[in-house]
């Protein structure tokens, strides 16, 4: 019993780990202008960017090759979203 509660606990190590670290290392969306997730994130809540246009505008992604798009525009809809929620939820509780 011992030995599987030991399993269980190194499992549930390496999974943490493994969240930690993709939520520390930022990932590059956009390899021709060097554009991470986290620039990405970061468009969304302080410039309202919502969309790959304003993304261009902004921050230069997507204008070259355009292979970044369509991971860039999931990680806007995913960041406006988050953005979303945490307004709604604020609003709520105030
Ligand atoms: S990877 Fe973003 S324009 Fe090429």
């Amino acid at each position: 019993m011992a030995l599987f509660l030991l399993i269980i606990v190194l499992i549930c190590s390496r999974m943490d780990h493994g969240i930690n670290k993709s939520v520390q290392n930022p990932m590059y969306i956009c390899i021709c202008k060097n554009v991470t997730d986290r620039q990405i994130r970061q468009a969304v809540f302080q410039q309202d960017v919502s969309n790959i246009r304003e993304l261009r505008a902004c921050l230069g992604a997507c204008d070259q090759c355009g292979k970044c798009a369509r991971d860039a525009r999931g990680i806007i809809r995913e960041a406006a979203s988050e953005k979303m929620m945490m307004e709604t939820h604020s609003a709520m509780a105030s």
